[in-house]
């Protein structure tokens, strides 16, 4: 069967969500639409990035906020995917009242709704902190709850998952929650509909297709719930940490701490450069090393707070430089500065940090994907980037789904 899906890709950054899915399947997944734009800044070095790397499409570089309903009506858009930020999702009446229901200005997943309101698009793939699950901290679960009474009132069913990508065969300790939403008209959701909510979370949902866990919660940690109707409700009332997964349908949902079954990583010294490969600026100056051995070290400082307490903050210490036969550390924005959170390799006697291609071998990126950008941009899309086999595992999980969309059983009959 010639199908193809139509792919809308937001906050697109470098493009990990769309070369993870042409990895499963370039045939078959093509990015009709791609927007990214790095607010307040004159150059911009993803959307560069992800021009060099991709012709086909139409690639906007514009505030999402900005483009208007249309642009969306007019696309048929089979999956929504991106990597959004994490940020306050409360909502509140409208001043006018009739006009129902106002979520916080700037607030990027609202942009997510109004694609989804102009374009209902089969599936939805969507990537963020795992924090996600627990903010705010003063009302712990609001946000998420929010996302879900969205994905609810749209008819999606959504199932969710923490995954730590050194846990399933990448180079990365990078935690991430995963959302995936699907129509509830589709055939996959009739067939999910058929299992338990615990049989979907653990055994036959998208997740634990993708990504298998043991059959039993961690610590029996699970439980189901339901979300209040009203979504105001729920942004005034709501307070419960969701754990690593889920799912969600018709607003019942039932959540659980689950282990990854076969964990398999790859460690950091696989994806090095060959020594003789590496420029002398990435190794460390006296002066850096001498930083990088106080940063790390263990600390005891007496502070001073807002209010004039004093308080002794205390930090333990971490290694001098990073296992090489580990996975590497979660890869930040700020990874290549003298910062705690780099990366050190100690090679031949050497200290040094990771180079812009070993940080884009981190993420499961080809080597020089971001060339062209200062290296100082390097580092910091591949720290807003996401690891790309992942989602290439999750792509193919899709397109196992999708295939037995609107299969006749004459079809059937002929593929036998
Ligand atoms: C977490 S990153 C996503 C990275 C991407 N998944 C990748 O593989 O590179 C979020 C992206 O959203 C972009 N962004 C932030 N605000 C935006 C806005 N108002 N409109 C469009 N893009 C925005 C940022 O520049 C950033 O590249």
């Amino acid at each position: 069967m010639d199908k193809t899906l139509n792919v809308v890709e937001l906050f697109a950054g470098v493009g990990g969500f769309r070369l993870g899915l042409e990895k499963a399947n370039s045939d078959v997944f093509k990015t009709v639409w791609a927007n990214q734009w790095e607010p307040s800044r004159k150059t911009q070095d993803a959307f560069d990035c992800y021009m060099r790397n991709f012709s086909e499409g139409i690639h906007s570089n514009e505030d999402i906020t900005t483009v208007s309903d249309e642009v969306f009506q007019q696309l048929e858009i089979d999956l929504l995917v991106g990597g959004f930020p994490c940020q306050d999702y409360s909502v509140a009446r409208s001043l006018s009242g009739e006009k129902g229901l106002e979520g916080k200005k700037g607030v990027l997943f609202w942009e997510i709704k109004r694609v989804l309101e102009n374009s209902h698009p089969k599936y939805v793939l969507l990537e963020n902190v795992d924090r996600l699950l627990k903010s705010p901290s003063k009302q712990r679960g609001r946000d998420f709850a929010i996302m879900l009474a969205t994905f609810r009132d749209l008819n999606y069913i959504v199932e969710w998952r923490v995954v730590n990508a050194a846990e399933y065969g990448c180079a990365q300790k990078r935690r991430r929650v995963f959302i995936f939403a699907y129509k509830k008209d589709l055939d996959f959701a009739d067939k999910q509909l058929r299992f338990s909510k615990n049989e979907i979370v653990f055994k036959e949902g998208f997740f634990a297709k993708t990504f298998p866990v043991k059959l039993e919660p961690y610590k029996g940690r699970e439980s189901m719930h339901e979300l209040p109707l009203d979504i105001l409700q729920i942004s005034d009332e709501f307070s419960f940490g969701f754990h690593t997964a889920g799912v969600m349908i018709d607003g019942k949902f039932f959540t659980a701490h689950t282990e990854v079954a076969n964990e398999s990583f790859i460690p950091l010294k696989d994806i090095l450069l060959d020594e003789d490969k590496v420029e002398e600026k990435f190794y460390l100056t006296e002066a850096q090393a001498e930083k990088f051995a106080y940063l790390r070290g263990p600390k005891k400082i007496e502070r001073t707070s807002a209010t004039g307490h004093k308080y002794i903050f205390s930090e333990g210490g971490m290694s001098p430089t990073d296992d090489l036969d580990g996975p590497g550390r979660t890869m930040l924005t700020s990874e290549g500065t003298v910062n705690r959170s780099s990366h050190i390799v100690e090679v031949n006697g050497r200290k040094r940090f990771l180079t812009p291609i070993e940080c884009e071998r981190l993420n499961s990126f080809p080597d020089n994907w971001t060339a062209g950008m200062p290296d100082r941009m390097r580092y910091f899309c591949m720290g807003n980037a996401l690891v790309v086999d992942l989602i290439t595992k999750m792509g193919k999980t899709i397109l196992d789904i999708d295939a037995e969309e609107n299969v006749t059983s004459e079809q059937i009959e002929l593929l036998i």
